[in-house]
């Protein structure tokens, strides 16, 4: 394992209380990202206890815990990492209810050498929305809010005065700065990239804006359905799902200010700024798509309205954006997955060079930005085709993380933003603020969606797609394949 540096890990010990232990997001996520956490020695002083309605104990949690690293931990297991990491596992059932919470939090302090100021708590609340608000409650109860901090899983809410409600309820226990509203997007190594990209240079923010960009695009088309998530689904669709959360978030990273620090305030106000500045999302702006076959599948209404895909158009009215068109697309059962940012520079104005050499035919050009976790950035352009005449061609500048050697020890979105929590480092976490403003310009949508459109499995979403975007098209799928950093000559 790499030399961790100074200031990475938590400055305290920690006690996790992990609610929705045995859930599905615990299973996938976060067990694997504790254990690589503990595993690489960012947080030699922790102690977890997992919570859930499973009547197990600490031994059938460890199991649980084993098997989940099994089905999904994304780098190798070793049987002495899993010792160390299994003796500071432990369970407390929901059932057995607050005080045996407390009673297990005091011995994981005590194991750690407290209880003092010197110790952390982090509340994990793994939890379906339902089940949030009294797990805060169960904490209050237990009396564990001080030293403590609370991780939130979205939605948050699921329209403004659900939202609200939800705020108030969690501030009545805990104080806003304590709270810490995960966003996995915001984790992941490309999405930071984008602020390095745009404030660490000086060739790229000059041109940042309404004069020079045309449109921009965010889209996160997904392969994948709903697996076992019906439930969930049925009550949330795409647009709750992603849209209010990852889409709107990156879209803050890409359209934001200049922050006046890198640190969380600074930064959280110039989020929330673009939020601010976002026009009310119009229904004729949106296209709201269903798979075929999703009514037939295991848990879902046999009429349900539910959204598995979404188109839109947003944006942002103020000096920098006013115009510009931001669309936003994301769905299930999709032709291909991908994320990518793209932004579509203005054509110039005037075109000197002769009928069908070529200028313009294959778009504007465009900076992407490929938010996979080994994140890849092409700018293309229109360039000469060598020979006789004057023939163009797009060609692009590639770059791909990949090529550089320093991907080895990158960390996974969940296991960066557990980090950042144990640390009371809130830059990539959201406000409260900023997630009932977003419900607020939600607001006409939610109220008047309009109808879904049937889309088949393995396609781009419904037709009208093309229409929202027009006389645009969408970047996706690729003219150009990204070159394959394998192979020369391509
Ligand atoms: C989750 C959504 O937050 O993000 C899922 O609930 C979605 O529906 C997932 O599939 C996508 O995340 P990632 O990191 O796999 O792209």
């Amino acid at each position: 394992m790499a030399k961790i540096p100074p200031g990475v890990g938590p400055r305290f010990p920690q006690v996790v209380v992990l609610f929705g232990a045995t859930g599905d997001l615990a299973r996938r996520k976060l067990l694997p990202g504790l254990y690589h956490l503990s595993a690489a020695g960012f947080i030699p002083g922790c102690r977890i206890i997992g919570v859930s309605l499973d009547d197990i104990d600490a031994d059938g949690f460890r199991a649980a815990a084993r098997a989940a690293l099994g089905e999904f931990a994304s780098r190798k297991v070793t049987e002495s990492d899993w010792a160390q990491f299994s003796q500071s596992l432990d369970y407390v059932p929901l059932a057995a209810g607050a005080p045996a919470l407390r009673a297990a939090v005091e011995a994981a302090e005590r194991s750690l050498g407290g209880p003092g100021d010197e110790m952390r708590r982090l509340h994990y609340l793994s939890v379906p929305p339902n089940a949030a608000l009294p797990a805060v409650q169960m904490l209050g109860e237990a009396g564990l809010v001080e030293r403590s901090r609370i991780v939130m899983e979205k939605p948050f809410g699921t329209d403004l005065a659900s939202a609200v409600t939800l705020n108030a309820r969690l501030h009545e226990t805990f104080a806003e700065e304590q709270i810490f509203r995960i966003d996995h997007f915001l984790g992941k190594e490309p999405a930071q990239n984008i602020l390095a990209f745009r404030f660490a240079n000086g060739l790229f923010e000059p041109i940042w804006n309404r004069n020079f960009i045309d449109h921009v695009q965010i889209d996160v088309p997904e392969t994948l359905g709903l697996g076992t998530r019906a439930g969930f689904y049925e009550q949330t669709g795409a647009y709750r799902d992603m849209v209010v959360t990852h889409l709107f978030q990156i879209l803050a990273f890409m359209a934001m200010e200049p922050p006046t620090a890198l640190e969380p305030a600074p930064i959280s106000e110039e989020k929330n700024k673009v939020f601010r500045s976002m026009l009310p999302i119009q229904p004729a702006d949106v296209v709201r798509g269903q798979y075929a076959g999703y009514r037939d599948e295991p848990g879902v209404d046999r009429e349900s309205e539910a959204e598995t895909f979404i188109a839109l158009k947003c944006y942002i009215d103020n000096w920098r954006w006013a115009g510009v068109p931001f669309f936003l697309r994301t769905g299930k059962r999709m032709a291909e997955g991908q994320r990518i940012i793209s932004i579509a520079f203005r054509e110039p104005p005037k075109s000197m060079f002769p009928p069908g050499s070529g200028v313009g035919a294959q778009g504007p050009d465009h900076l992407t930005f490929d938010l996979a976790d080994a994140s890849k950035m092409s700018l293309s352009f229109y360039g000469k085709r060598p020979g006789p005449g004057m023939r163009l061609d797009k060609l692009s500048l590639q770059f791909a993380m990949h090529d550089t050697g320093l991907i080895g020890e990158v960390l996974e979105a969940y296991e960066r933003l557990i980090l950042d929590a144990m640390r009371g480092d809130r830059t990539l976490f959201t406000t409260a603020e900023g997630i009932e403003r977003l419900w607020q310009v939600s607001t006409q949508l939610l109220e008047s969606p309009p109808p879904v459109r049937l889309y088949p499995p393995g396609s781009w979403g419904p037709k009208s797609i093309h229409q929202l975007i027009a006389p645009h098209a969408w970047r996706l799928p690729f003219e150009r394949a990204w070159r394959d950093p394998n192979k020369t000559g391509n």
